[in-house]
């Protein structure tokens, strides 16, 4: 099994910051990212996403990711020599943000939330470095939303066996649909959420596989699934996404809402 550091995920979140762009994009400007904006990444990962916005999205603003792996760290800090000082990487957790408080506009968190065991903690911390007015928003995945046709008859098994390994680290792979009901419940204001659809007619049935359903085929492993399974999964995987007739679906969630204006 590979380590989430390895060459195979570093490939797979780059190939995702690339294929959902243009989702991403309808996302953050209905959330209301501005030009200007101090943008904060929190568990940026390898900074891919911190970088292209830095880049393309803030010409007149900056982002701070944070991350709690310091291998993927050190990964995202090469990125900071091309972009320049408008993007920067700091150690921190999502309990635990190395910012001031009311320091940034947007607080942004992408794929992080189906990781954590506390995310109303996490939510509070946000908040906390939020500028009054300021803006929470937050993209995960809900496996509920994964259909593939036609599908390996092991896929059940593998999707069972992906929500039992992360629930037992204390995360939640139906945590999409969750996204706004964490924001309200925060006491933030006004949230709101959209729905994306990202399938294998937009990007090809190979890149749909590898983005969907790589991670999983990399990390799960006993007691959760034997290796075998996983193993005859990906095989027909890869058969079945050469068919003319393959499809498949995955849906992203995104949510936003503001940080109520002091006093
Ligand atoms: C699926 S990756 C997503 C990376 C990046 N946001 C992206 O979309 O490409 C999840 C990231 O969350 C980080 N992470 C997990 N739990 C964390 C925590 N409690 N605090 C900060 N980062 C955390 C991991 O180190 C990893 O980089």
């Amino acid at each position: 099994m590979e380590s989430l550091d390895g060459p195979a995920e570093l490939a797979r979140l780059e190939a995702q910051v690339r294929l959902v762009r243009p989702l991403e994009l309808d996302f953050l400007a209905r959330a209301g990212l501005r030009p200007h904006h101090h943008l904060l990444d929190v568990g940026c990962g390898p900074g891919f996403f911190a970088a292209w916005a830095a880049q393309d999205l803030l010409p007149l603003g900056k982002v701070t990711g944070v991350d709690a792996d310091p291998a993927l760290l050190e990964i995202a800090s090469a990125h900071a020599a091309t972009v320049g000082a408008r993007v920067t990487f700091r150690a921190g957790t999502a309990a635990r943000i190395p910012l001031p408080d009311a320091s940034v506009d947007f607080a942004y968190a992408r794929f992080l939330f189906q990781h954590l065991d506390a995310p109303a903690e996490a939510l509070a911390e946000m908040r906390r470095v939020t500028r009054p007015g300021g803006t929470i928003a937050l993209v995960d995945t809900d496996d509920g939303g994964l259909v593939v046709y036609p599908a390996p008859s092991g896929l059940p098994a593998l999707l069972r066996a992906s929500r039992q390994a992360q629930a037992a680290r204390g995360g939640d792979r139906e945590v999409g649909r969750k996204l706004k009901a964490l924001l309200h419940d925060a006491g933030l204001e006004s949230p709101a959420a959209r729905v994306y659809t990202f399938s294998s007619e937009d990007v090809g049935g190979a890149a749909f596989v590898a983005v969907t359903l790589g991670f999983k085929a990399q990390v799960l492993g006993p007691p959760w699934i034997e290796p075998a399974e996983v193993a005859a999964v990906v095989r027909e995987l890869r058969v079945l996404h050469e068919s003319p007739g393959f499809f498949g679906q995955a849906l992203g969630y995104g949510a936003w809402a503001r940080v109520p204006d002091a006093g």
